[in-house]
């Protein structure tokens, strides 16, 4: 990953797995692109069709192909329009994908980590050619005959969709859909099998996402086992209620006006997070108003769920929160709750108990342990105190002052520590620079530095609370 010179890179200071460098073609500038050739075609370069949504998104036929992109959005081909994520307005498709005339039949994202050459490639079918892009751009010698690249493979195809090894019998599998036929691609052997799965038929559009796979037939839509076949119960479902937003539909359908649940399920929005904890495996969380984001799931676009979705009988507001020995300690008010980490989270029996009773000190502005050390700093106001999880959870250090009034949430990772502060953050190398800071460190921005959001009119990237197809 390339770091603009000077500017912190929040995303691999993280040691999050961001592998987009938003400032590739070495401009700087926050990732905006001004539509030259050398953008990155997913930050939507091009005036949106606006008047076109959300109608066309919206209708019964469905879409020509759907896929996530090299950067986690999710694209929705329809004829000369793409829109990218799950809300938004439609974009001629030719501003992304000059070289492409006419509609798509089948788009995928690859998904070999062991060929990195064709790793996260996204390929476009049309007839009997395909085109493969590597970060935005035509690779050379494209497009081709999809029979030279998957021999076998008829051209005319209804959808496509990659299969990760791990969710597929150990192999990196591609499967092509046409009619009643579903054919299954080894990228590894080059095998090709065709499946029997009389369940999965006339699929329009397939697509990947969060480790489940789809079928779209028009806009509905049935998820199916990538081993077996078997469809689950109670589907089709519409699209509309899962996949997008559509006026007076959807489990979401009560926010479709309502800007403030909008803003806090969109992780571009600058509204602020109450609280951010990286857990054991690196993996670290925010937490905004009655919802989390977990920052590693970039690959299958961004999302905010509601708490309860992880912690079974968690609700209101998470104020403080940090991670130590597989326990996970979340602030709430004047009280904290423990769960025990693990597959999923268990809440320790006897919480949530009193702050003080359990850590020493009556409120949390934020909290937040190191990688391997038992160390806790929890801030209030202006100050940050240690407490020692091992030796002496309940008898909290001396008040020490910091050079900020307020903070909202820290993090602490092998980076450095980070606090939160409204839209921004501020990073130290450690807790002893925090400490010995006279002022705070410069402000970077949450949004664009840490998101990457798209510039404001590519709106198809803020995530909403997407319900996810169970
Ligand atoms: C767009 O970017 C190119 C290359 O960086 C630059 O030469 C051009 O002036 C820019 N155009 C606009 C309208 O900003
Ligand atoms: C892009 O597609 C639109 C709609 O089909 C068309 O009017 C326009 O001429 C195309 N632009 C280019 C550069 O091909
Ligand atoms: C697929 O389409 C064919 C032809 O329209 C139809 O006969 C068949 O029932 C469909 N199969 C499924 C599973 O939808
Ligand atoms: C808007 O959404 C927020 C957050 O879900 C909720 O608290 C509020 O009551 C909603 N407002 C209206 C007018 O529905």
């Amino acid at each position: 990953m390339r770091c603009a010179v000077g500017a912190l890179c929040l995303c691999s200071a993280l040691g999050l797995a961001l592998a987009y460098p938003l400032k590739q073609d070495g401009r700087g500038g926050g990732g905006k692109t001004n539509g030259t050739g050398s953008s990155w075609h997913h930050l939507g370069s091009y005036p949106s069709v606006e008047d076109k949504e959300p109608k066309q998104r919206c209708s019964e036929e469905g879409f020509d192909a759907i896929t996530m992109d090299e950067a986690g959005v999710m694209l929705f081909f329809k004829g000369d329009l793409v829109w990218k994520g799950f809300a938004g307005a439609a974009e001629l498709k030719n501003a992304s994908w000059p070289e492409i005339q006419g509609p798509v039949d089948a788009a995928l994202r690859i998904h070999h980590p062991d060929r990195p050459s064709i790793h996260d490639n996204v390929y476009l079918f049309q007839g009997k050619h395909l085109w493969a892009y590597a970060q935005g751009r035509l690779k050379d010698g494209y497009p081709r005959l999809i029979e030279e690249e998957f021999p076998g493979i008829p051209g005319d195809l209804d959808a496509a969709v990659e299969c990760h090894a791990q969710e597929c019998s150990h192999a990196a599998t591609v499967f092509f859909f046409k009619g009643t036929v579903v054919y299954s691609y080894d990228l590894t052997t080059k095998e090709l099998k065709q499946r029997s799965w009389p369940s999965v038929a006339n699929c329009s559009a397939a697509v990947r996402w969060l480790g489940r796979y789809y079928c779209f037939q028009g806009i509905q839509f049935l998820r199916f086992d990538p081993v077996t076949g078997q469809v689950g119960a109670n589907y089709p479902r519409d699209a509309r209620d899962y996949f997008m937003r559509c006026p007076g539909r959807g489990h979401g359908h009560h926010t479709q006006g309502n800007a403030t649940a909008r803003a806090i399920a969109d992780r571009c929005s600058g509204r602020p997070f109450q609280a951010f904890f990286s857990d054991d495996t690196g993996r670290i969380y925010a937490f905004r108003e009655g919802h989390y984001f977990q920052l590693d799931s970039h690959r299958d676009g961004w999302h905010a769920w509601p708490l309860k979705h992880l912690w079974k009988d968690l609700e209101g507001d998470v104020d403080a929160a940090f991670s130590w020995d597989n326990k996970l300690y979340l602030v709430q008010g004047s009280q904290v709750t423990i769960y025990q980490t693990g597959r999923g989270y268990t809440r320790v029996d006897g919480y949530p108990r009193p702050l003080q009773a359990e850590l020493g000190v009556a409120e949390a502005d934020a909290t937040f342990t190191c990688p391997r050390s038992q160390a806790l700093y929890i801030i209030h106001g202006n100050h940050l105190r240690r407490v020692d999880l091992e030796l002496s959870p309940g008898h909290p250090g001396p008040l020490q002052p910091i050079p900020h009034a307020h903070v909202d949430g820290a993090l602490c990772t092998s980076k450095g520590v980070f606090l939160f502060h409204g839209s921004d953050f501020h990073h130290y190398a450690d807790v002893d620079q925090l400490i010995k800071a006279t002022a705070p460190a410069p402000a970077k921005s949450i949004v664009v530095d840490f998101f990457h959001c798209p510039p404001p009119h590519a709106v198809g990237q803020g995530a909403p609370s997407l319900h996810h197809p169970q």
